[in-house]
């Protein structure tokens, strides 16, 4: 199985460059991914004419199951809504087949309108909880803002604000993969039981401690996940290749927590 993961787009910014978006998707069509996961930031600003600019750019992504979320550039100016009526809903709870296994995905919109800053929020806990259960033979979380510190890119700020309570939510729900961007630094952290994978950013030169534009190719395969930096149009590193599955004395998964996430009321009926 493969995923492609691109991120930090930021349609009509000073610092995008079309041609890199152009040359990625391209890259991505040829590799022929199984998913592909555009984690936030997809405009500058969130405007009206910087939505379809991005929508027609991405549709030339050609795959069957392509996920989006906001991110905080995509929720300014009222955005927010702009991408509901561009592509959907911002929240996504999925069941997807791929090649006969079960893939279990919950994306969750983790800006809010006008600020940095971002958040999963209690309210989701019971909903990400439901998007998880049962039986599934691997478990996907996407969101825009990171869970984890991002080396690389200077004073730290803006991982989301319930980021312990999310990490510990995930880990007692058996996700094996966290897709985010954000921080424009591609970088994996694993952690009790997880692969938390960073996308730099796809299509822009705001760069920071690796300063080339870049997107992750992950695949599972074999019982190991392998994530693969790509840089537009150059050069690729692996950012590692891990067991798919963690020891249970290293995932620690069902160790009960001393301090429990709090469950809200579960959003949606979808
Ligand atoms: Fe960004
Ligand atoms: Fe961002």
């Amino acid at each position: 199985m493969l995923i492609a993961q691109i991120s930090d787009v930021h349609v009509g910014g000073a610092r995008y460059h079309q041609d890199l978006l152009r040359t990625a998707i391209e890259e991505i069509n040829a590799a022929g991914p199984d998913i592909v996961v555009v984690a936030g930031d997809l405009t500058d600003e969130g405007y009206p004419d910087q939505y379809p600019e991005a929508q027609k750019e991405l549709e030339a992504i050609d795959c069957e199951h392509v996920v989006l979320v906001p991110g905080n550039h995509d929720a300014r100016n009222v955005g927010y809504l702009r991408f509901e009526d561009t592509f959907g809903t911002r929240d996504k709870r999925l069941r997807l087949q791929v090649d006969g296994l079960e893939i279990a995905l919950v994306a969750v919109d983790t800006s809010k309108p006008d600020l940095d800053e971002g958040e999963v929020g209690r309210e989701h806990y019971g909903w990400i909880e439901e998007g998880f259960a049962g039986l599934a033979d691997l478990r996907l979380f996407v969101c825009h803002h990171h869970l984890m510190p991002v080396p690389g890119t200077g004073r730290e700020r803006n991982q989301v604000l319930d980021a312990g309570d999310v990490i510990s939510l995930l880990r007692q729900l058996s996700v094996d993969l966290v897709l985010s961007g954000h921080r424009h630094v591609p970088y994996v952290w694993p952690v009790a039981g997880m692969f938390i994978v960073h996308s730099g950013t796809v299509s822009t030169l705001r760069t920071r401690g690796f300063p080339h534009p870049a997107y992750n190719l992950i695949r599972i395969e074999g019982g190991r996940i392998a994530v693969e930096l790509c840089i537009p149009g150059s050069d690729r590193q692996s950012l590692g290749e891990y067991p798919r599955d963690w020891p249970e004395e290293l995932s620690a998964r069902h160790i009960d927590p001393f301090v429990r996430a709090q469950r809200g009321e579960s959003l949606a009926n979808d």
